[in-house]
């Protein structure tokens, strides 16, 4: 069976890490505008590379939870047919051990140099205009995709859609686009998991509410049992 996982903020909330939209969410205490656009980058670096600096910063302060974990065990069992896109920039999944991930908003751990278009891995702040270790110019930003800028790899996404046999979508509002999307362009089956009915929730063939942590390793245990 070739499956498709596309997960989201909600699959990382139990592991310490706000989400965006739920209440006290990121972007209650923070401006998408202001902090998430090229413009913003533009008009005010210092401002966007602090929020990305904080938000990388807390990576280390977190660990990956029963979700992530389970993840890897459906990995562990069916290889290359299980894909698990995620909007998430967090790098909970493959420190849990998942191998096929693929983050279409970018990641926090990496910066991209704006000069010589190199992307390094980064643990630490860019704020201080660090020098790109490829070109030694001083332009590095977050490796993010921000509003107005394209997805990572859709080519890849939507052939993995095109067949898939089961599409689950874990944690997410599906309220931003591409990724709300996905559950039209999926051929297989569909299955929702998250704690509150998404905005596209009535477009999967199933929805289940719960924690992550409790809805995904059950999954997990019925699919491999
Ligand atoms: N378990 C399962 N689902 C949860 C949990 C949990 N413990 N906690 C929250 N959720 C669900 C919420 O009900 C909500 O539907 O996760 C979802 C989180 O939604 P958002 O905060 O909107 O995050 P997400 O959908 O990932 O945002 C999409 O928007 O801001 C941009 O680029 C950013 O990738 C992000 C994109």
């Amino acid at each position: 069976m070739r499956i498709v996982v596309l997960t989201g903020a909600g699959i990382s909330a139990e592991s310490g890490l706000t989400t965006f939209r739920d209440s006290g969410g990121l972007w209650e205490g923070h401006d998408p505008m202001q902090v998430a656009t090229p413009e913003a980058y533009a008009d005010d670096p210092g401002l966007v590379q602090h929020f990305y600096d904080a938000r990388r910063a807390a990576l280390s302060q977190v660990e990956p939870n029963a979700a992530h974990h389970a993840l890897v065990r459906l990995e562990d069992a069916l290889g290359d047919d299980l894909l698990v896109v995620t909007q998430n920039v967090d790098d909970l999944h493959e420190r849990a051990g998942s191998r096929r991930v693929h983050h279409i908003h970018g990641r926090l751990r990496s910066a991209w140099c704006t000069r010589c278009d190199e992307r390094h891995d980064w643990q630490g702040p860019l704020a201080d205009g660090p020098a790109c270790p490829s070109c030694g110019a001083s332009g590095l930003r977050p490796d993010i995709v921000w509003f107005g800028e394209i997805p990572y790899g859709m080519d890849l996404v939507e052939q993995a859609l095109d067949a898939c046999d089961l599409f689950v979508s874990i944690g997410t509002s599906g309220v931003v686009y591409p990724a709300a999307a996905f559950v039209h362009w999926a051929r297989g089956a569909t299955l929702e998991l998250n704690l509150e009915p998404s905005a596209g929730a009535t477009d999967f063939a199933e929805s289940r509410r719960g924690p992550a942590t409790h809805l995904v390793p059950a999954w997990v245990e019925e699919l491999l049992a």
